[in-house]
């Protein structure tokens, strides 16, 4: 049996730990905060810790004799844990600091598409101090641009004018606020259309896509209220969106694979590991929204419950540069929920006890992982953060969404979901939305 350790703490490092052990790994797990589920799946086999504390990882890996280290979050990825690891001789799944930049610095990946001449780029420019910023907006317009701050934000530092930004004030204070915190920033065009998630496993240069997913960063129904890390996620049986098209994935991976070449011609380094694309579909082109050098949270939820493929033979390939096109994924849907405590993202309840009915959920058929809870004499408890996704998986996409609901039931606690996630009504406003800006 093969030692596989996994760092983070998470669902997504949850839902990675389950299908390495499905594909017969004997896992670890290295978390700065204990996750009960991997707790499980490790039989034990944890480090509570820091995860970005490279020695003891690195010391954790030799005592334990791991054959290789999957990195789940973005955080010890920027700043170089593959690098730290692999020095010792131990393979790693993930990109190496300088391939990380892709998600840790959005100057680098404007300005790599740029030179590049990668289509689906976004018109932007990049700022060190609030001098320019006026007379820049007088140029493109207040109403037309998003605000970001260079480095990683928890998904929490993109400010888009109509939805965070309201006046040519609140765009200096919010410019102003970042270079207070001596981060540069950009400020981008914004852009109209629907958003997809592509993840995709990469060897170095060759790019496996796996099934479309879309998440929903408000946290109430119909989109609104503050942003979160993310409320749920579905995918479709036929691993696409209706509202697009096969030509719009290949374009995808083909400005994927361009990336990855970028990226080796421009710092001599081979991207490895999951490469997430955050896409949108406009009216013109498809625009590359963001890159992730992880897996997504909840996206990994969607996809990696439905391959077919053996997972640890695939971070093998990975590892080795030999993937092939051979890996394959379940034709279902999926639906993924994720249970906050009440008040979250501004003012969440903790310490709150959540009852699980397992043996119910088993009876539906739906899948939970655990997110940001503790446990506590065998009781689980809230944090400040997510707490569960419940994810439903079936034939169909109707299906799939009933499953979850119904799995949602199985949880009893102070916690809140959104049930618009996965529902036709949501998915046809999705197409209507689509078909509106295609039409215009
Ligand atoms: P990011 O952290 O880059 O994914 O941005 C968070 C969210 O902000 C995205 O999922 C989009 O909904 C929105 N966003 C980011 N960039 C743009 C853009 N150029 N135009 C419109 N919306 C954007
Ligand atoms: N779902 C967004 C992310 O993983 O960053």
């Amino acid at each position: 049996m093969q030692n596989i350790l996994i760092v983070g703490h998470g669902a997504r490092e949850h839902v990675i730990g389950e299908s390495l052990v499905n594909s017969g790994a004997k896992l670890h797990s290295f978390m700065s905060f204990k996750n009960a589920g991997l707790e499980d799946l490790s039989e034990g086999r944890i480090k509570i810790h820091s995860e970005t504390d490279f020695k003891e990882i690195v010391d954790f890996c030799k005592e334990k004799r791991i054959d290789f280290v999957v990195i789940g979050p973005e955080a010890p990825l920027v700043i170089g844990i593959v690098d730290a690891i692999q020095k010792h001789d131990i393979p790693c799944i993930g990109p190496s600091i300088e391939a990380a930049q892709l998600e840790g610095s959005k100057i680098f990946t404007r300005y790599l598409l740029d030179k590049y001449k990668i289509s689906s780029n976004i018109q932007s420019k990049m700022f060190r101090s609030i001098e320019g910023v006026e007379s820049y907006l007088d140029v493109v317009g207040n109403e037309n641009i998003v605000v970001k701050p260079d480095g990683l934000t928890g998904g929490k530092g993109v400010k888009v004018f109509g939805e965070h930004l309201f006046s040519r004030k609140d765009i200096l204070e919010y410019c102003q606020e970042i270079v207070s915190g001596k981060s540069p920033f950009i400020i981008e065009e914004k852009c109209y259309g629907e958003e997809f998630t592509l993840q995709t496993f990469v060897d170095g240069k060759n790019v496996i896509g796996t099934p479309l997913v879309q998440d929903h960063k408000r946290a109430y129904e119909d989109d609104t209220g503050p942003n979160t890390g993310g409320m749920g996620s579905y995918s479709m049986e036929d691993h696409l969106m209706p509202f697009i098209t096969k030509n719009d994935v290949k374009l995808a991976l083909e400005v994927i694979k361009k990336t990855i070449n970028a990226v080796k011609a421009e710092t001599g380094v081979n991207y490895k590991g999951f490469l997430y694309g955050g896409f949108m579909k406009t009216a013109k082109e498809l625009k590359l929204i963001e890159y992730n050098s992880r897996l997504g949270d909840p996206e990994a939820m969607n996809v990696l419950p439905l391959l077919n493929s053996n997972f640890v033979d695939i971070c093998w390939a990975i590892i080795d540069g030999n993937l092939s096109q051979t890996i394959s994924f379940k034709k279902q849907a999926t639906v993924c929920k994720y249970l906050a405590p009440e008040g979250y993202p501004t003012n969440p309840k903790k310490d709150q006890q959540i009852k699980i009915d397992k043996k119910s959920l088993n009876n539906i058929g739906a899948k939970y992982y655990y997110a940001s809870v503790y446990r506590e004499d065998n009781n689980i408890y809230t944090t400040t953060s997510r707490a569960m996704g419940i994810l439903g998986i079936a034939e169909d996409l109707q299906k799939a969404e009933q499953i979850a609901e119904e799995g949602v039931k199985c949880v009893e606690g102070q916690l809140f979901h959104r049930k618009d996630i996965g529902t036709l009504k949501l998915l046809q406003k999705r197409i209507d939305h689509m078909n509106s800006l295609l039409n215009k």
